[in-house]
């Protein structure tokens, strides 16, 4: 089964390092399919040139998030959920692509796998295996995640029974993004899935995945999630006090350069 991976993205300093990493990650993944979602209100040549290099399989869609629900300079960033209409519109195109899709391809497709990986986090080439025989949703540990070593679901006799985490165990699903898989089949027969992008903080999963499981039928992965194959890193904004100050003296760095 095909894997699609979304991955909402956005420009700035260290996109192209970002996606660099990422890329090369996916490139020792058979049969994945790279769904790339720019946070802006058309394709950039960045992203563009950056894809068609890559050697993944990809797809490149953009959506720019309305103002309103935009992180301003200066807020914390808790305050408004990121890559909400991103996710939701990955969504869009996988469905409007299935159905589109006919025959053995179409059949293929429905056994195929989503997940959603932000273009930050650190990647196990053991976490695509683990997640290509989801039947619905399944679940894993993640790693440096809510101010803890790891948050994951914690298993009992092959079962989801509760979930490690720091803060607010009692939201529906207190999973990160990075901690589950859904099946494509799943995402097709719940049409009107989708994440909230006014959720409060910490449920912006819980409203895509309430609705889809219930927590009984969820998968356990990475040994009976005793393992953790994804790392929730962030990446430290890096400062330009050199070059604005070089740029004063009319000598920063060549703008041409690609970064
Ligand atoms: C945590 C979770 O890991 C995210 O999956 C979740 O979306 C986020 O919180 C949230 O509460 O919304 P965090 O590291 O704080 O993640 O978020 P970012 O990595 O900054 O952003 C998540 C994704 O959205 C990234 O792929 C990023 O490139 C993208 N993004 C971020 C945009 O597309 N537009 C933005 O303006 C900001
Ligand atoms: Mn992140």
């Amino acid at each position: 089964p095909t894997i699609y991976v979304i991955t909402p993205t956005y420009a700035r300093l260290v996109q192209k390092a970002e996606l660099t990493r990422l890329s090369q990650t996916f490139l020792h993944v058979p049969q994945l399919h790279w769904v790339v979602v720019e946070d802006s209100d058309k394709p950039t040549a960045l992203v563009r040139d950056f894809l068609s290099a890559s050697g993944v399989a990809y797809t490149q869609l953009h959506t720019l998030t309305p103002k309103e629900r935009k992180l301003q300079d200066g807020d914390p960033s808790w305050l408004k959920p990121r890559g909400a209409e991103q996710r939701n519109e990955g969504l869009r195109w996988l469905r409007e692509t299935a159905s589109a899709t006919k025959g053995q391809q179409g059949a293929a497709m429905e056994t195929s796998v989503v997940y959603f990986a932000d273009d930050d986090n650190t990647y196990s080439l053991m976490l695509f295996e683990e997640m290509r025989s989801t039947q619905r949703v399944s679940v894993w540990p993640v790693g440096l995640v809510g101010g803890m070593r790891f948050e994951r679901p914690v298993v009992d006799k092959g079962k989801v029974v509760r979930f490690h985490t720091g803060w607010r165990p009692n939201r529906p699903f207190p999973l990160d993004m990075a901690g589950f898989a859904v099946s494509l089949r799943l995402v097709l027969t719940n049409p009107d899935a989708r994440f909230d992008g006014d959720a409060q903080m910490g449920f912006l999963e819980s409203s895509f995945l309430q609705g889809l499981v219930t927590m009984e039928e969820l998968e356990p992965k990475a040994d009976m999630c005793t393992k953790v194959l994804v790392w929730h890193t962030r990446t430290e904004k890096p400062k330009m006090k050199r070059e604005d100050a070089l740029q004063k003296q009319g000598l920063g760095s060549d703008p041409k350069v690609e970064v």
